[in-house]
């Protein structure tokens, strides 16, 4: 029988080969104070992925898929209190309250630790602590991080092999000394000798994500969901990344990296920021429609979640995806929004919250037009179109390999990055916010994203639906004060030679009678095109209040019938009481930030109001 790992009784471990001594140290003292059955140092191979899954297979962990209708899949369900981000559970623990800013939550971090280290006090009692070296970016790339994750789920293993390149390869460009950020996650369920482990271990009492900025080290407690718990992703690609990057001189966001190639095989690159569950994965994966593609327009994927922007030596700002993988939302993805998304779930897939069909395939709502006559829901219930409930959690999501998407770029794993042409920002606003609007210069580009607002999503838990001010649509993500943030934003615009073009725009708008105007998805490829026009210097834009606006004519029309002037100039109109309301609100987000606010953003303000 195993006795339960003490001081004196060290976990067993697999063999450690790592030659690193601050790393060993680590991992030998996080074991000591969460106290595992065994330690496994991951190698990140194919066999050791196959293993764990078959493991969760075994345990119920896990449900596999029809191996004909979806080759190498499995469906995940989580326990119904852990299915989203938790903004509210997530700190910034810097050891100044102000430097966190108002738009982070703050616990001093001695008094963090303290709560963390009670916590944490033997909480991996049972289980297998994983030892994941993972790196953030193409291995050995300038641009890239390394971080080190310690965490007791098989299944964070499994999802960070598919969304990270970890393994054994990382140890190795570690080397005896390189620096990683320490990571460290359990789901905070112990198991007693003899205890049967449930389907999805958490905590539903205490959940913690926790980010210490000065020592740059993660923890997370309580939840083995998405962003909370695959630490590699929220946590550090952006919280940590955007803190290192505002002290070493680059960009870490909340932006999808898109190719776009024209007939005459001019490529540009444009990073676009949209919040949680408003249209990155939908975009980064756009399949032209068919006069585009037929003119030889073609657009490639190089990241759908986060970029790592940093500037060349060429004078621009050369972006790469840090991620290996997709977390992306389920529901809404078929074959007209996202036909490519969908082959790359084709197979090889964990499918997390969604449905389970008869047939041992999946399902989710918008997949099919009609949904299949039963099927058992994502909490494992009976479910019939009748039931009168979801049969895939709004937030239930796929994760798979970036290299399976069809449209996936030829340079996505450059270690150099893409030159960036332009940056997109874009909300989900019903109402007031115009399709695209161009910035005049970059320091009305910072506003425009500055002031950006969005409706809240199933991606994180709470209310769905409501309006808020989601800066740059980093409110959940960026680590430190966002009026130091929008300096950073400002001071790279001056210090880049050739500085993207800036650009808002917004899918959702909608009509008197509540339906988009917009048709979206696939058609966004006209607005992309008007943006390609405008940097390549081809059309003039309609200056108004706002910033620069296209003129009807200037949009490709053609397979796009019955889309009216008036239609578009519903979409474009600028209603003057609508923005003093809007003018208004951004002056109460400035004023909430007022501590750090660059001056300049006021001068931006001033002006558009005086403009309207
Ligand atoms: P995270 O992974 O949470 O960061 O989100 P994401 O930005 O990648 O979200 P995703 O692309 O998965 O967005 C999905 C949601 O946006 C679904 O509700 C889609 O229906 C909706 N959506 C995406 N593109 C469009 C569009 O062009 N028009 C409209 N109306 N809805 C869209
Ligand atoms: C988001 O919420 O923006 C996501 C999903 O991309 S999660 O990884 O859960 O944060
Ligand atoms: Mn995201």
């Amino acid at each position: 029988m195993n006795h339960p790992a003490t001081a004196a009784h060290p976990a067993r471990s697999s063999e450690c080969p790592a030659d690193h001594a601050r790393l060993k140290a680590w991992v030998t003292e996080i074991a000591s104070l969460t106290r595992p059955e065994r330690i496994e140092w991951c190698d990140g191979s194919e066999e050791e992925y196959d293993r764990l899954c078959a493991d969760m297979v075994a345990s119920g962990m896990l449900v596999k898929l029809n191996e004909t209708k979806r080759p190498g899949s499995f469906l995940a369900r989580s326990d119904p209190d852990d299915v989203a981000r938790m903004e509210e559970r997530t700190f910034v623990c810097s050891r100044e309250r102000e430097d966190a800013g108002p738009n982070n939550n703050w616990v001093a971090p001695g008094e963090m630790r303290a709560t963390l280290g009670r916590l944490f006090d033997g909480c991996m009692r049972g289980r297998t602590m994983y030892v994941i070296p993972f790196s953030m970016g193409p291995l050995g790339s300038p641009i890239a991080h390394i971080g080190v994750e310690l965490t007791d789920s098989p299944y964070v293993v499994a999802n960070m092999k598919l969304m990270t390149r970890m393994g054994r390869k990382v140890l190795d460009l570690l080397g005896r000394d390189g620096y990683f950020v320490p990571c460290v996650h359990s789901v905070g369920a112990p198991l007693a000798p003899g205890q049967k482990d449930s389907r999805w271990p958490s905590n539903r009492e205490h959940k913690y994500i926790v980010h210490y900025p000065e020592t740059k080290e993660i923890w997370s407690f309580g939840s083995g969901y998405g962003g909370n718990a695959l630490l590699g992703k929220k946590c550090l690609a952006l919280r940590i990344a955007s803190i290192m990057a505002k002290e070493q001189g680059w960009l870490a966001e909340h932006m999808l990296i898109l190719g776009i190639e024209s007939p005459e095989k001019k490529k540009h690159y444009i990073a676009a920021a949209f919040p949680s569950a408003c249209g990155k994965t939908n975009l980064a994966m756009l399949v032209p429609p068919r006069v585009f593609r037929d003119r030889g327009w073609k657009i490639t994927t190089v990241g759908e979640d986060i970029a790592w922007i940093k500037p060349g030596k060429d004078g621009r700002l050369r972006a790469i995806n840090p991620e290996a993988g997709a977390f992306g939302v389920a529901p809404g993805t078929s074959e007209t929004t996202n036909p490519n998304c969908l082959r790359a779930v084709a197979h090889d897939t964990i499918f997390t919250n969604v449905a389970l069909a008869p047939d041992g395939d999946v399902w989710w709502e918008g997949l099919t037009k009609e949904p299949p006559k039963e099927l058992t829901d994502w909490q494992g219930k009976p479910w019939t179109p009748g039931s009168g409930r979801k049969a895939a959690h709004p937030n239930a999501r796929f994760t798979m390999s970036c290299a399976q998407i069809p449209s996936v770029d030829p340079d996505w794993e450059n270690p150099a990055g893409v030159p960036i042409s332009a940056f997109l920002f874009g909300g989900r606003r019903a109402t007031a916010v115009p399709l695209v609007t161009e910035a005049f210069d970059w320091a009305h580009g910072v506003y425009l994203a500055a002031t950006m607002a969005s409706e809240t999503t199933a991606a994180s838990v709470g209310e769905v639906g409501v309006v808020r001010r989601d800066p740059f649509a980093m409110l959940p993500f960026c680590g430190y004060h966002y009026g130091d943030y929008f300096t950073h934003w400002l001071g790279m615009g001056k210090s880049i030679a050739q500085a993207p073009r800036i650009f808002g725009v917004n899918w959702f708008r909608q009509d008197a009678k509540g339906e988009f105007i917009w048709p979206g998805f696939g058609e966004n490829m006209r607005v992309l095109k008007w943006i390609v026009d405008r940097i390549e210097g081809r059309v003039d834009a309609v200056r108004t209040p706002l910033g620069l606006h296209p003129r009807f004519e200037d949009i490709e029309w053609s397979g796009m019938d019955g889309f009216t002037r008036e239609r578009f100039a519903e979409l474009t109109r600028v209603e003057p009481a609508a923005w003093h309301r809007e003018v208004a609100d951004h002056a109460a987000l400035f004023e909430k930030l007022r501590s750090r606010m660059p001056r300049e953003l006021y001068a931006q303000r001033e002006a558009l109001e005086k403009a309207l």
